[in-house]
């Protein structure tokens, strides 16, 4: 029987996306790591290595870490080989990663170039396809991945722009993953977050003015803090939701369901 406090005992994570203390990836960790799931964390860059480090350290376990810039074949590939040195199988992985060129947040919409389209598109939407390749097959005993997207895919936020986009297609993705796995038991579900003080965020032309327009706005308060998403983080990676999947759960006080 399962500990009901550690609903994650045995189960084992891939985390991709911990930049820092106020990323989305690191609470999502956190409560999977609460609930007993051993971790293993991607890093982009050396930059990163020492933030993700530090912080994974505080589980006082043995930290496992490897570099993963999920636009470069090779290194998907050096870091599922890693994996597979710690691991035979993964029952979770999170998708907590986005990159769209600066210019493309700010400029208008029309201007998005083809390579500022590829490019977001590549890092944000195709990496969820090229997770999903290399893990579902470690995923022998079925299991759950998790995606973070945002509202910007189905409405108009000024300046998210070819973001917006790249979030319908991880959206689509999800769904279309959902039923291939399905069948071998695995989920796909997404996360639509709020809009979350984090790095990515303060990327995004007007982010503050997103964020005090929700606080304004959504039924509850939205605390725009990474620490609101852990639950749902890890309610999608249990058996709480084990026939939920190709779903967009929106966690963000409840805004996604106002006109006005
Ligand atoms: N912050 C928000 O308001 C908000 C709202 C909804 C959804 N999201 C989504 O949440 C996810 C996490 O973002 P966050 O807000 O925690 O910001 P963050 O900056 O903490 O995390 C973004 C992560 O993406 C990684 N990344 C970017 N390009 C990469 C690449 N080529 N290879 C590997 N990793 C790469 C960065 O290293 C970083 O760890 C993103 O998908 C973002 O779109 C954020």
């Amino acid at each position: 029987m399962t500990d009901t406090n550690k609903p994650l005992a045995g189960k084992t994570g891939l985390i991709f996306g911990v930049a820092n203390k106020r990323s989305i990836a690191w609470a999502i960790a956190q409560a999977w790591h609460e609930a007993g799931a051993r971790l293993i964390f991607n890093y982009q860059g050396e930059r990163l290595k020492e933030n993700v480090e530090e912080l994974a350290s505080t589980f006082g376990e043995e930290v496992a870490l490897a570099p993963c810039d999920v636009s470069r074949d090779e290194e998907l590939d050096s870091f599922f080989s890693f994996v597979k040195t710690k691991t035979d199988t993964v029952d979770l992985v999170l998708h907590s990663v986005a990159f769209a060129p600066r210019d493309a947040l700010s400029n208008p919409f029309s201007h998005t170039t083809r390579e500022q389209f590829r490019i977001a598109l590549d890092v944000s939407t195709y990496s969820l396809i090229s997770m999903a390749q290399y893990a579902a097959p470690m995923m022998t005993g079925g299991g759950s991945i998790v995606a973070m997207t945002y509202l910007g895919s189905e409405k108009v936020l000024p300046n998210y722009n070819v973001m917006g986009v790249a979030k319908a297609g991880l959206e689509c993705s999800a769904r279309y993953l959902a039923h291939e796995l399905g069948p071998q038991g695995i989920r796909v579900n997404c996360i639509s977050a709020g809009p979350t003080k984090t790095l990515a965020g303060s990327g995004i032309a007007g982010f503050s003015k997103m964020v005090s327009h929700v606080q304004e706005k959504a039924p509850l308060a939205w605390p725009a803090q990474a620490s609101a998403l852990g639950g749902t983080g890890l309610y999608l990676a249990t058996d709480a939701s084990q026939f939920v999947t190709g779903q967009v759960v929106y966690v963000d006080g409840g805004y996604q369901i106002m006109g006005m």
